[in-house]
């Protein structure tokens, strides 16, 4: 056999079949054009189904491609098998009513011993149990021996997609010899005997609801071949992720990481996984794919993130994709120039995934190992569906890679409560959230016996303390030990306890010897404050003095927010007006949510002046103030606000200039500029007379514009039209596209007045009348009657009789203008026996008439038996 490289096979393939009178098609774009069923092209037909259809034609039958795949069904499996990637080119030939099964099978046969030099004796077969067509072929004519054709069930050798043409199959397998694997045949699930090429005899058509078939007008031929696993083959290689094209990205993980390839099973899991992303993410971008949580997107992100995992797990430091996928480019640049020029934009969007998900994974990764390693200890094998929920909510992990560092543990994710609890965040308010870090614990804590904790963190990021108790599940006990959760309450604190809408403080303490992280703080009504911990180094202990330091960036967010929630109370009630209440409010570091009663919904313009507002007073750089006043004296000042029994006598009242004076016990910005910037996220109703509003600031508001010119720019990369602006350019394409509309049209009916001069030339002479009669494909009854309306148009003396076939019914138009009707011609009569002739049945006036049938075979025969019938008639 010759040595023929990957991209070498696919060239040989194409011409193949090229020189076999096949259209040589480019790979369509992996996102699938109007189709539904489908979230990413994942077999070389699933761009062409109207072909096979019928519904669209091309200039020939017979068509091949090299078509780009992404396959997420086997994830779990790349790297571990020898042949399994989510990204692969198909290599196919395909008839749309055409050739079928004999020319297919001889021309695989041809390609791969003659073309490839494939041994013939290493090659078996499998056939649809049911299909002895195929098998008399492969015996009979290919000469393949009996016992290397297997007859195999529907499970096996039918091959469909969810929805659309589909059909049984015939397999070609190639048997690597026993040095790769057990078995002695193509059943047996191993790496010897490989699956290479599947010839599929389309004859159906699977509808949505997954267990209908309607068989099609005629019988397909679609076939798919992995060009990797070709490629393994000819390059005698042990697997897709060794063919000589992708040596220079190995090599380059090797150089990123400082591991060799080949030095252990997780090393080469690792690379080959990397190897297969990177592709696959490369491709995706290049169709316009974008990271997001859901559909395609999601299928994206999830590659991107479990890349950059194995990159880790391998000692990657860094963002490192971009480096990976440069290698990528060139093995395919011949074929696909297209990822020279968006190189930069690919890069860019996955650089941007890349740097998202590394800020948190190593938190997460953290949480995660903290996590699992309790689950073991317990015996239990879950991990709750709330860490789950947890990492993928705070630290970006999508579910499956979750799953994916559970289960080589042999530990599972309890599903089931993670999507409640998606399910729960999308509907219910975080003001009424119980759920966190140990809250459940610290209401069954009893710490009557305590003083309460003096709060010092208005003034301060960081702070001195002392130990006063700890708990662990929920009892009292003397230390925690690194490793362990649990709680702790101190004297004093500058870590903010949840209330009043604002989320608890996170960050470190500090003392001899030991390091905790809180991960949360809580406070009962007695203001003792619960720090909810994990114990990071060494053993704390009660009575341990203490450094309290805040996670500073999270508390600077979070105040942001808070303020900015005073801000939007105030500009709603400027807006709106008076009865504006507040119904709850929900601040954390990310964004803000403030629920109020108002009796419709805001509109637009109601709501881009509540956003200008409270800019305004975010540039004003109002100082803000804080009173602590009696309440009685508070609310003379004007303060709103919603007054909690806490407060007791003496309460807070938070200042921003003159513009804003509430109650309230949170922490804030010392002045509004601090904000930044503020933007409304959305407005929507939560329930009868209550608003929602989601706003975010800082940061994140600069993020978001970010992001939004991003798009913009990709946007603008996508539509290459002229146009100096976006605008310009979308005015441009619609006008194009409203152009290219009309010229199709006028094609259209060009081609309908060729049909008619066509018709025409098949006019005979009965008794003295104009008779014109076809079989048409493909057309419905609709087309068939505005045919017949346009070829009778002012010809007198005519009869029509058209027939058409189409997904496997049969249609019939006849029409005969008064001359003919007083000579004794009746449509309704004779549409009767020509239908009968196919199959069906039906009937109408004596000047026109349609009915159907179900054997297109038997049209010609009617129209054969026409001239007779209508001789009588017209007697
Ligand atoms: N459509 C067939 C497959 O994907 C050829 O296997």
């Amino acid at each position: 056999m010759k040595k023929i490289n990957l991209n070498e096979c696919r060239t040989l393939f194409l011409d193949f079949f090229e020189a076999r009178d096949h259209v040589r098609l480019k790979s369509f774009s992996l996102v699938p054009e109007d189709d539904p069923s489908l979230l990413l092209i994942n077999a070389g037909m699933a761009p062409l189904k109207l072909y096979f259809m019928g519904e669209k034609k091309m200039a020939k039958n017979r068509a091949t491609s090299s078509q780009c795949c992404v396959r997420t069904a086997d994830i779990d499996n790349v790297g571990k098998t020898a042949r399994h990637g989510t990204f692969f080119e198909m290599l196919g030939n395909f008839s749309f009513g055409d050739y079928f099964k004999r020319e297919a099978i001889h021309w695989a046969w041809t390609f791969l011993t003659e073309e490839i030099g494939l041994d013939k004796d290493r090659l078996w077969v499998s056939v649809f149990i049911e299909d002895d067509e195929a098998y008399g072929i492969w015996k009979d004519e290919i000469g393949i021996p009996t016992d290397r054709i297997l007859k195999l069930g529907k499970e096996d050798n039918f091959w469909e997609l969810d929805q659309g043409p589909c059909g049984p199959c015939s397999e070609i397998h190639y048997d690597r010899g026993p040095a790769y694997g057990e078995g002695s045949n193509p059943t047996e699930n191993s790496d010897r005997f490989m699956e290479i090429w599947n010839l599929v005899f389309t004859q159906f058509d699977r509808q949505s609801d997954g267990t209908t078939y309607i068989p099609l007008a005629h019988p397909n031929i679609d076939t798919g071949m992995g060009l990797e696993r070709l490629a393994l083959i000819t390059e005698d290689k042990d697997n897709i992720f060794e063919l000589e094209e992708f040596m220079p990205l190995r090599e380059k993980i090797e150089e990123l990481s400082g591991k060799k390839y080949g030095q252990s099973q997780k090393v080469d899991e690792s690379m080959r996984i990397i190897i297969d992303h990177s592709k696959a993410m490369t491709f995706l971008i290049h169709d316009g794919v974008v990271p997001s949580n859901e559909g395609r997107g999601y299928i994206l992100r999830r590659l991107i993130r479990r890349a950059y995992r194995h990159g880790k797990l391998l000692g990657i430091e860094g963002e490192f994709l971009t480096k990976t996928m440069s290698q990528v480019i060139p093995v395919y640049k011949e074929e696909y120039p297209g990822l020279t020029e968006s190189r930069d934009r690919i890069f860019k969007i996955a650089v941007r995934e890349e740097e998202n998900f590394q800020k948190t994974i190593d938190q997460g990764l953290e949480l995660l190992e903290s996590r699992l390693a309790q689950v073991e200890e317990s015996g239990e094998k879950v991990l709750s569906g709330e860490d789950a929920f947890k990492l993928y909510d705070t630290y970006g992990f999508p579910l499956d890679l979750t799953w994916e560092i559970t289960k080589e543990r042999g530990i599972e994710v309890d599903e089931e409560a993670f999507h409640k609890m998606m399910e729960d965040q999308r509907i219910q308010s975080r003001t009424n959230r119980k759920g966190g870090h140990g809250w459940e614990d610290k209401k069954v804590l009893d710490l009557t016996a305590y003083p309460s904790t003096d709060f010092t963190g208005y003034e301060s990021f960081r702070g001195q303390g002392k130990v006063l108790a700890l708990f662990h599940e929920g009892k009292e006990t003397e230390r925690l030990e690194a490793g362990q959760e649990g709680q702790a309450l101190l004297d004093q604190t500058p870590f903010y306890g949840e209330g009043g809408g604002q989320v608890g403080d996170r960050g470190y303490l500090e003392g001899q010897g030991w390091k905790a992280r809180v991960l949360d703080t809580q406070k009962d009504k007695d203001d003792h404050y619960i720090h909810v911990l994990e114990v990071l180094e060494g053993t704390l202990s009660v009575g341990d003095d203490l450094e309290a330091l805040l996670d500073r960036d999270f508390r600077r967010d979070v105040m942001k927010n808070h303020s900015a929630t005073h801000l939007l109370n105030k500009a709603l009630h400027q807006v709106l007006g008076g009865h504006v209440n507040q119904a709850g409010s929900y601040v954390d570091d990310r964004r803000l949510r403030f629920d109020f009663s108002h009796y419709e919904a805001m509109t637009d313009r109601e709501i881009e002046e509540v956003e200008a507002i409270v800019n305004r007073a975010i540039y004003e750089a109002y100082p803000v103030h804080t009173d602590i006043l009696p309440l009685k004296e508070a609310m003379e000042t004007g303060a709103i606000g919603i007054f909690e029994d806490k407060y007791k006598d003496h309460v807070r009242v938070v200042s921003m200039g003159d513009f804003s004076k509430e109650l309230c016990g949170g922490t804030h910005v010392e002045n509004t500029a601090r904000i930044g910037s503020f933007r409304i996220l959305f407005e929507q109703g939560i329930s009868s007379g209550i608003r929602r509003i989601e706003a975010v600031t800082g940061r994140a508001a600069y993020e978001m514009a970010r992001d939004d010119r991003e798009t913009i720019r990709h946007a603008e990369d996508l539509i290459k039209v002229g146009g100096s602006n976006l605008e310009e350019k979308i005015l441009k394409l619609l006008d194009e596209n409203k152009k290219l509309k009309r010229s199709l049209a006028s094609m259209e009916s060009k081609m309908a007045q060729d049909l008619s001069k066509e018709l025409e030339s098949r006019t005979l002479e009965v008794e003295g009348f104009t008779l014109v009669k076809d079989h048409l494909s493909g057309k419905t009854m609709d087309e068939l009657k505005g045919t017949a309306d346009a070829l009778k148009e002012g010809k007198e003396k005519m009869i029509l009789v058209l027939a058409s076939d189409l997904d496997g019914k049969v249609f019939w138009v006849v029409s005969m203008d008064e001359a003919a009707v007083k000579a004794g011609g009746h449509a309704g009569k004779l549409v009767k026996e020509l239908a009968q002739i196919t199959g069906g049945n039906g009937g109408g006036r004596p000047n026109f008439a349609t009915a159907g049938g179900k054997d297109p075979g038997a049209i010609d025969e009617a129209l054969a038996k026409l001239e007779d019938r209508l001789k009588e008639q017209l007697k």
